[in-house]
């Protein structure tokens, strides 16, 4: 079946030229729609002409479905079990072995490989996949080749594959290197934008769906959703609708959900043929956009809209906003549906809206948060690498650097100068963010580091745990767990320490994960990070590690070393409790008001009140913003931070560059008594400034 599918492929058409240009060329472009077989075939290809003989071919994906779903079907053709010739890593699972050739991993597996051995040796290929993605770790790779292939000229080659993106940006940006075009548009689209404004896309969609199937001949029908809730209350009420449909009046139907958080045995389903005189409908997010390939489609529905997580580095907020897609992204969703034959494209937006999309989607690198990047690149040490003027496709805004750096030095990770600090080095080598490792460094001072541990793998699975919710959030996980532990009042890190070592003395117990509704899988996972963390600690600490923590250390109730662990770690995210309100405001950031997220297990204390200080994993904005995952912190651990922040010079930290906003210092005077500060000139008058200031940081970056 497969073998007749691959003999299609646009791309093995090509297989002449594209060996000869990689074999002259130290970097080449290749550019291909989606589906056209470059993620699957470059690597055989190449494989096949001998570039294994002595080193490996690595391809890098954004998303680590990608990664095992592609290395997957590429063990199957060759006809390898997955894991010997090819397999894959992926962050805390490696599924590679000493025979491997071929190894798909994720682009941050290759930065944090590249730590070790920054001539990444082992590799004579490394394809950067999915560059149009233009993820925050990808873009970073792009930067560290154009410097390794200066350093590898004669046994190194790089190739930049994508679906969509500028080529020619990024051949300027390697010395005009070649580009290769694999035209792969196999059949014509037609495009259908909607006469009028939506009224609820899930609606819209269902309805859209509903006509196709009654109307239209077979082909099955892909809908974008923007995330995995819309995504269940899609196929529930597809499913409803279809079986209201009078029997025989139309083709079977058959409903497929496709997103990221789906257990990989169900993600597969969707590359399996339907049966015959059954239409699918695979309702997913946009990972089918260009990542995964479902063969068959020859109706697309796009309501135009998408998930993204957007970081503001003034207010250190993130914010999960369905925003508007690129005219690129909507061009490739239109794309899927003449794959196999013509096909047809439901915008349900007009095409007035459709000419007030961006042109391209806005990079990761400019909305996210970078202090794990910025940490990464420091610790390189590479003398030709200065992060300030690293050299970027697109550079990040000087605001987001200037917020890594202040977040760096008040966890110690880098001096006044600005300089990599010993501690910091030893923090990139946590594959954590720099706040959950300076928590494990300094847990291991107190002599808590199992529990750190156990934080840390928690936090690093909880999209996973929490049954009937895709993210943590909401107010179903204090219904769920109502019956399970606290945390003493202590807040959600605590809690989440307890809730394992439940487990833990249930001997790991799957029934137990049933009957207090957790994920089996999401346990097992955090079980599994929680050695390899525990592994990696081993190795950093060389010896030094605490052996008086074991994983059923008693403690007392008030869990003190590791709150105070949790406070270091997370030194820029704190806050100071506003009186009468039980509020809080951010005193890493510019001060605002915050309040505890309503699924957050801190209690009030005898008084009604809400500890004087917290520290939070994040600051999301909803309705307003909430910190998630709060942990209590005493007032004394708090002071020298303070003052840290008080004498914070970001001129040279930042080794000397231009500040470029004009606005006050970082923190307010933070000596004076609560009372003092006016809550209502607070919210007003730095909620107005911090407005002002969000909105001219996004009219900056839609310039861009
Ligand atoms: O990377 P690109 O989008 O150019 O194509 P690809 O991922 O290499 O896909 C080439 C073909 O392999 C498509 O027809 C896919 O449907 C198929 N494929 C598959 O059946 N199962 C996978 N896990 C990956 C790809
Ligand atoms: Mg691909």
């Amino acid at each position: 079946m497969w073998m007749e599918s691959k003999a299609r492929l646009p791309i093995l058409l090509f297989e002449e030229k594209i060996v000869e240009t990689v074999d002259n060329n130290p970097v080449v472009v290749i550019i291909g729609e989606t589906g056209s077989g470059k993620s699957t075939q470059l690597s055989q290809i190449l494989h096949g002409k001998g570039y294994t003989r002595s080193r490996c071919i690595a391809v890098t994906q954004p998303r680590r479905v990608a990664a095992v779903s592609v290395s997957r079907r590429v063990s199957q053709e060759l006809g390898v079990t997955l894991g010997k010739e090819v397999g894959y890593a992926i962050r805390f699972e490696d599924r590679t072995s000493d025979e491997t050739v071929i190894k798909y991993l994720t682009d941050g597996v290759l930065l944090r490989e590249s730590l070790s051995d920054p001539e990444l040796k082992p590799y004579s290929v490394i394809i950067l996949d999915e560059a149009h993605e233009r993820s925050l770790n990808t873009d970073i790779l792009l930067g560290l080749m154009k410097r390794l292939i200066k350093i590898r000229p004669f046994n190194l080659k790089v190739l930049i594959t994508s679906a969509t993106l500028d080529g020619e940006k990024v051949s300027r940006f390697f010395s005009n290197c070649p580009i290769l075009n694999v035209p792969g548009k196999l059949f014509p689209v037609e495009i259908e934008h909607s006469s009028k404004m939506p009224k609820s896309y899930i609606e819209d969609s269902l309805s859209t769906a509903i006509e196709i199937h009654v109307r239209e001949p077979a082909g099955d029908v892909l809908i974008f959703m923007t995330g995995q809730d819309d995504i269940e209350k899609m196929v529930a009420k597809l499913e409803e609708r279809i079986q209201t449909l009078e029997e025989g009046s139309c083709m079977d139907a058959m409903v497929l959900p496709l997103h990221g958080s789906l257990p990989p045995e169900l993600q597969v389903r969707v590359f399996t043929p339907p049966p015959l005189n059954c239409r699918r409908f695979i309702v997913a997010t946009n990972i089918a956009e260009t990542s995964l390939t479902v063969d068959g489609v020859a109706y697309v529905i796009d309501a135009g809209f998408v998930k993204q997580r957007q970081y503001n580095p003034l207010t250190g907020m993130y914010s999960l906003d369905v925003v508007q897609i690129s005219k690129v992204q909507a061009t490739q969703r239109a794309g899927r549906a003449g794959r196999t034959r013509p096909g047809k494209c439901y915008r349900l937006y007009t095409s007035a809206v459709y000419d007030e999309f961006l042109d391209v989607t806005i990079p990761e690198i400019q909305r996210s948060s970078l202090a794990g990047t910025v940490l990464y690149l420091k610790s390189l040490d590479l003398p030709d690498i200065d992060i300030l003027k690293f050299d970027f496709l697109d550079p990040p805004s000087a605001e987001s650097l200037e917020d890594a750096l202040k977040q760096l030095y008040l966890i110690d990770a880098i001096n006044e100068d600005g300089s990599i600090t010993s501690l910091g080095r030893t923090m990139a080598e946590l594959p954590l963010e720099p706040s959950l490792s300076r928590t494990l460094l300094e847990a291991n001072e107190y002599g808590c580091l199992a529990q750190a541990l156990t934080v840390a793998a928690m936090l690093s699975a909880e999209t996973l745990l929490f049954l009937g919710q895709s993210k943590g959030v909401g107010k179903k996980r204090k219904q769920t767990l109502s019956h399970l532990p606290d945390g003493s009042g202590w807040g959600d890190h605590i809690q989440l320490l307890q809730i394992y070592e439940l487990w833990d003395q249930a001997d790991y117990d799957i029934n137990w994960c049933k009957d207090n509704n957790l994920q089996v899988r999401g346990m097992m996972f955090v079980k599994d990070v929680r050695v390899q963390l525990s592994d990696i600690m081993h190795k950093i600490a060389k010896g030094n590690l605490d052996v008086r923590s074991s994983n059923r250390r008693k403690e007392g109730q008030d869990y003190r070393a590791l709150r105070k662990a949790l406070c270091s770690g997370y030194a820029n995210q704190l806050a100071e409790r506003m009186m009468r309100h039980n509020g809080y405001r951010t005193l890493g950031y510019k001060s605002q008001l915050a309040q505890v997220h309503p699924a957050s297990v801190l209690k009030l204390d005898d008084d009604g009140k809400l500890p004087n200080y917290v520290v939070y994993h994040e600051l999301i904005a909803t309705t307003r913003p909430f910190m998630r995952n709060v942990c209590a912190v005493e007032s004394h651990w708090v002071g020298p931070i303070l003052a840290k922040l008080d004498k914070l010079d970001i001129v040279k930290l930042s080794g000397g560059i231009k500040k470029v906003s004009d606005e006050k210092p970082l923190v307010e005077n933070s000596n004076q008594p609560e009372d003092a500060v006016d809550i209502a000139l607070l919210s007003d008058d730095r909620n107005a400034k911090i407005a002002a200031a969000r909105e001219r940081f996004l009219a900056r970056q839609a310039h861009r």
